[in-house]
């Protein structure tokens, strides 16, 4: 097995990416945002709980996240790795995902970190507002928030995983068949 973060700020390309990067290695694609909304949109007691947060572009307890991502290590068979997608984005997420992984005999083999200019970001969400109907798109102050929250509780991981020497910049500006290239070549050498 071979495991993999997409790191990267809001709208970095994360989710666009890790779509084609799963099909192509054969990797499960894990996004806690994506399952946070499906217990949205199911109407769970969950889902209830965590779509103020989301909509104001907070974190989500660790825990919560935490425990959604061990059922899924531990109930997913047939791929060849894990494609982390906005997850771990504390250091405890980052601490609790590597004992998950090495309790199961695995680790997180490389950090792969999308490197966007703020004004793109903006660009980009603010444009995928009209189509996603995503809440934390619609209102630009929350587009901002997402961003600090990003800066303040989430970029600390890169320093954490540059120490354990599994991080790797890249450069996230430019066409999406471009950024796809550049973050394959990078998942080819491990694969
Ligand atoms: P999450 O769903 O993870 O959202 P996010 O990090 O805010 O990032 P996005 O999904 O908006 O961006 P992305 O990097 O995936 O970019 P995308 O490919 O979509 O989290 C949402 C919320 O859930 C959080 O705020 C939090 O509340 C909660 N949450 C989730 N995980 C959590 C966790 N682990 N702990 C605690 N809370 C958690 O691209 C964006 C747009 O740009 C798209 O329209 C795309 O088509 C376009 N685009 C992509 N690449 C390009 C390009 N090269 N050129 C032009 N346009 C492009
Ligand atoms: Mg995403």
């Amino acid at each position: 097995m071979v495991n993999f973060l997409i790191f990267g700020p809001p709208g970095s390309g994360k989710g666009t990416q890790s779509v084609r990067l799963a099909e192509k290695f054969n990797l499960l694609h894990l996004s806690t945002g994506d399952m946070l909304r499906a217990e949205i949109t199911a109407g769970t007691e969950l889902g209830k709980k965590m779509s103020l947060i989301m909509s104001k572009g907070e974190l989500v307890p660790d825990e919560v996240v935490i425990e959604m991502i061990a059922y899924k290590i531990d109930n997913s068979k047939g791929s060849f790795g894990f494609l982390f997608d906005g997850f771990p984005r504390t250091v405890a997420q980052t601490v609790s995902l590597e004992k998950m992984l090495n309790d199961r005999g695995m680790k997180i083999d490389k950090m792969l970190v999308l490197d966007v200019d703020h004004d793109e970001l903006v660009k980009r969400l603010i444009a995928r507002a009209e189509l996603s109907g995503r809440p934390d798109d619609k209102d630009p102050a929350v587009i901002e928030n997402r961003i600090e929250v990003y800066k303040e509780k989430t970029e600390p991981i890169i320093q954490y995983c540059n120490q354990k020497g599994i991080y790797q910049p890249v450069n996230g500006m430019g066409t999406i068949n471009d950024i796809f290239k550049r973050l394959s070549d990078y998942m080819k050498k491990l694969i």
